[in-house]
């Protein structure tokens, strides 16, 4: 870049400093090109700096005019700095800073100097530059949104303009947090000897649960690959292959309906290990939490965690992911409460309550409040049942008229509740679904009480999850992780008569209520992994056709393995205490698939059609579009 606008002694004290490069141009005239755009970043500049000269680049964040001078905030990823422009000093240059538009880009160059007001809100705001020269590298057209924290910007609106989105601080930040887990992961886990490996993305089917994406082959007519829900099949392959410790940071897209925690494309810490027992891995594994949170949170998480069998979770929490950070486990009430008193209760497969503290003061409204909660279709329960324990004694509850006070003093007894504390039952006839009902209810506490606060970790491990779950839809058993998880050894007698009770080599990783990982000890025994196949339904061609590469592989010597897979955008979005993953993923999609930025999925064109020799059938996507 010429720079024509500087006068010599200027030139001299930034060629120092800008490592000016001399060159002859063709017509041998000598000019200047400034070898770096900026000296310094708008993040770095404090009170030891005043006195020297700088160049900063970055964007226009706001302009103020005040009397003579004129204020810019310039931000790049870094910081912001405030340039002043003085009209009495150099007018024409105040005149163009006058003329900047929100996100310009500028170059400036100026002297630091102690600021008379200083903004002790801004790791910069002790200093300011006087500004000598500016350069505006590009103008900007009016943002739709204002970049700053608080933006005026809407969902929609900022995930269509996502770039200027990731310029505000809030998001940028999460980004970085990511970059730096991913590193502190990578260094991690090749300090413990895993290899990284990529494996493919077109490949096929892999079962674990949902739906696949497709891509068609136009070398292949009328053949399909599939993108990968996770690297299962390949990972163990490397097993096979004798890796021995394999990791990826695995890209994986699984088409299913999407939550705050669900991603139609997202990343797995991806992880396989040879000849381990199940407590090696989660040992290693932990030692890797362990690390990241005191790394990235300061944060020490116990010696060992917390180890709780599915069923435990089940009973206690209602959930196979249970926040910890709060109390109010559930308790049974069958023989509390069936007392032939109240049909509700008597007929009730299952019926349990929890205790909160301190809310015997709720008011009428904010039972009513609970009780609409708890009717929700999302929740679905037909009813709830309180009893307020009052700090003065008395009992108030919603089944006066059909318990009477021995009946209540008892549930208080069985609920280990005091003076003050707030019951609440909920009964239904299938026991998981109400202690699901009783899961959604409990956390609602939890978050009105506060309790679920974001600075705050509990971290466990479940284990022993069953290693088969009913469908209603399919009307089959499913494996509940996939079908190569390992039976525990103790129930493979039961795999003929009762493969519902047989329970797996399986374990998720919990942080505050959510899975952030899972994994589970291989099948690598090629019989036992027939026999699995047997029991999903799996003809025995359907079974080779479809994994016959891994039953094939399993013939040359398969060592023992087991492995896992960390949910990356999870692990982020728990460390930096975000309610939703795509707040820690550069170009998420919105909760229909669809990337807004990019208008994907879009139709393609009929000659791309035919190249892949597919066919739209335009009748019933215009019947679905016009549902
Ligand atoms: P699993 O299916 O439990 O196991 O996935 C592992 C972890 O990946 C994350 N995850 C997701 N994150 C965002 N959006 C999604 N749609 C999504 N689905 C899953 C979760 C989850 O804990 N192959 C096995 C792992 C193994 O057995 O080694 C697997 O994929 O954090």
């Amino acid at each position: 870049m010429l720079c024509d606008f500087l006068i010599f002694s200027d030139l001299v004290v930034i060629l120092a400093d800008l490592l000016l490069i001399l060159q002859f141009d063709k017509d041998n005239i000598i000019t200047f090109h400034i070898a770096m755009y900026r000296t310094k970043t708008c993040g770095e500049l404090r009170l030891a700096n005043a006195g020297e000269q700088v160049t900063l680049a970055g964007w226009v964040q706001r302009t103020r005019k005040m009397g003579g001078m004129t204020f810019v905030d310039l931000r790049d990823r870094y910081g912001i700095t405030q340039i002043v422009f003085n009209n009495e000093v150099d007018a024409a240059l105040c005149d163009n800073a006058n003329k900047l538009g929100r996100e310009f880009v500028v170059q400036v160059t100026g002297t630091v100097a102690e600021r008379s007001s200083k903004n002790a809100n801004l790791p910069t705001g002790d200093v300011e530059i006087i500004a000598t020269a500016m350069n505006v590298l590009s103008e900007s057209a009016t943002p739709p949104f204002t970049i700053e924290d608080n933006t005026d910007g809407g969902d929609d609106l900022r995930m269509k303009y996502r770039y200027l989105d990731l310029r505000r601080n809030c998001v940028r930040k999460n980004l970085e947090l990511r970059h730096r887990m991913t590193i502190l992961i990578r260094n991690f886990l090749d300090s413990r000897d895993f290899i990284e490996v990529e494996t493919p993305i077109l490949i096929g089917s892999t079962p674990e649960g949902a739906r696949d994406f497709v891509v068609p082959s136009r070398m292949n007519p009328g053949q399909f690959y599939a993108l990968p829900q996770s690297p299962q099949t390949l990972k163990q392959l490397l097993m096979v292959a004798g890796f021995d410790r394999y990791f990826q940071i695995a890209k994986c897209f699984r088409d299913e309906d999407l939550r705050a925690d669900r991603q139609p494309e997202f990343t797995q810490i991806d992880c396989e290990m040879s000849y381990v027992h199940q407590d090696d891995v989660l040992e290693i594994f932990e030692d890797m939490a362990r690390h990241l949170f005191k790394e990235v949170r300061g944060v020490e998480l116990p010696a060992k965690l917390q180890q709780m069998t599915w069923h435990d979770a089940m009973r206690l929490y209602g959930s196979d992911k249970p926040d910890l950070r709060f109390g109010m486990q559930f308790v049974e009430l069958m023989d509390v409460m069936k007392k032939g008193k109240f049909g509700v209760f008597d007929d009730a497969a299952y019926i349990g309550g929890i205790c909160v503290p301190g809310c015997a003061d709720y008011s009428r409204k904010q039972l009513d409040e609970l009780t609409n909660f708890v009717k929700r279709p999302q929740v679905g329960a037909k009813g709830l049942v309180y009893v307020k324990y009052n700090a003065d004694g008395t009992i108030k509850s919603s089944v006066d008229k059909f318990y009477d006070e021995a009946d209540l003093l008892e549930l208080k007894k069985a609920m280990g509740a005091s003076d003050g504390d707030l019951v609440l039952i909920l009964s239904g006839d299938n026991a998981n679904k109400t202690r699901i009902q009783l899961c959604s209810l409990r956390l609602e506490m939890g978050e009105r009480l506060g309790l679920r606060d974001k600075d705050k970790f509990e971290c466990l491990w479940i284990v022993d999850f069953p290693l088969f779950e009913w469908s209603d839809e399919e009307q089959r058993l499913m494996a509940t992780h996939h079908p190569f998880t390992m039976p525990n050894p103790d129930d493979i007698p039961l795999l003929d008569e009762h493969p519902e009770r047989v329970r797996a080599m399986a374990y998720d990783f919990v942080c505050n209520g959510i899975e952030v990982g899972g994994g589970s000890l291989r099948i690598h025994d090629g019989k036992l992994q027939e026999k699995m196949f047997e029991i999903l339904g799996f003809t025995p061609e359907r079974a080779m056709a479809q994994f016959g590469f891994l039953i094939n592989a399993f013939k040359y010597g398969a060592p023992p393995h087991a492995g896992l897979a960390f949910g990356l955008d999870r692990f982020v979005s728990i460390m930096a205490g975000l309610d939703s993953i795509r707040d820690c993923i550069a170009f998420p999609k919105n909760n229909s698939g669809r990337d807004v930025m990019l208008d994907a999925p879009s139709e393609i064109a009929q000659e791309q059609l035919d190249e892949l020799y597919l066919n739209v059938d335009e009748q019933r996507v215009n019947l679905l579009k016009n549902k």
